[in-house]
């Protein structure tokens, strides 16, 4: 009985660990990664996604999230979501009540309220402080206090959760959730809840989640093109390691300057690994061959 869970960041281990129990008692790949999002959405010590995630410049938490099935490549997507605690149950929902593939901002807002979801107060103390921090700090560096602009923009906290699953019954899921890049314009999406980009999985191959800084990452389709590297014969590992070497030296080329880049990628056989253009990029990990574990990624540039 072959299965696996693969998410990014540390923060992911104990939603790792509860989707692969439910995996091992003949779950499927799509509620585990539904469950790992929610998991961490539902952190709020994570200040990048969902509940406790650091607003943007007007102080308002807008959420990505996307859930994709590897059966039959339906997609569910939400978009700028303010005012709920789970978009990846939003975007579940999206997937399988609606006849399209993404909404966005009121638009996804509406639909969640219509099918019963509950409103919630997404920013936290610790969120309220540093974004007054930041605001300040931005005023400080800034004349007239632009924020998030092209020649200034204060650029963090894009830890996008992104997980990969396969399931015993050899179906593929994956899934990605996020608050976005702290102090980002209002309106501002980035790779996370781009199919292609942010992730993507066919069951006939395998899947990829990415994480980092969407206005570089959506520009390769990085995860469409690990995923066809596994069909290639690549194994995740190499897949990782090429695409993200791939889009890296391209946009360095060009640009002399890359955001952080980081993909994790699975195949229909159990296998996973991960990569990254930077150094301290942290994955989790469970199959039915390796026990839950946090495995550490060195750059690959
Ligand atoms: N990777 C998350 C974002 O850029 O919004």
């Amino acid at each position: 009985m072959t299965w696996s869970v693969i998410a990014t960041w540390k923060f992911s281990i104990d939603g790792v660990k509860a989707a692969g129990k439910l995996i091992e008692d003949g779950g499927k790949s799509l509620d585990a990664v539904e469950l790992v999002a929610r998991y961490v959405e539902d952190d709020p010590s994570v200040d990048s996604v969902g509940y406790g995630g650091i607003p943007n410049i007007e102080g308002e938490v807008e959420l990505d999230a996307a859930i994709m099935n590897g059966e039959d490549l339906s997609i569910g997507v939400v978009m700028g979501v303010k005012g709920y605690k789970n978009p990846i149950s939003i975007a579940r929902k999206v997937l399988t009540d609606s006849p399209h593939n993404i909404l966005i901002g009121q638009g996804a807002e509406e639909f969640a309220a219509r099918i019963g979801f509950e409103k919630a107060i997404l920013l936290t103390d610790e969120s309220i402080k540093k974004w007054l921090e930041r605001k300040k700090q931005l005023a400080t560096s800034s004349k007239e206090n632009k924020g998030c602009n092209k020649e200034n923009c204060d650029i963090y906290g894009h830890d996008t959760v992104g997980i990969v699953a396969l399931d015993i019954f050899k179906n593929m899921a994956c899934a990605t959730s996020t608050s976005g890049i702290a102090m980002k314009q209002r309106g501002r999406v980035g790779d996370s809840p781009l199919v292609g980009s942010g992730f993507y999985v066919d069951n006939y191959i395998g899947g990829a989640a990415a994480t980092g800084l969407g206005e570089d990452i959506m520009k390769g389709c990085i995860c469409f093109y690990a995923v066809q590297l596994m069909g290639e014969g690549y194994s995740p590992q190499e897949a990782a390691e090429l695409a993200v070497k791939k889009i890296h030296y391209r946009l360095f080329e060009k640009n002399g300057k890359v955001g952080n880049i980081a993909i994790v990628c699975a195949d229909n056989k159990g296998n996973f690994g991960g990569a990254a253009n930077h150094e301290g990029f942290e994955y989790a990990a469970a199959s039915d061959k390796t026990l839950p574990a946090i495995y550490k990624v060195k750059s690959v540039v």
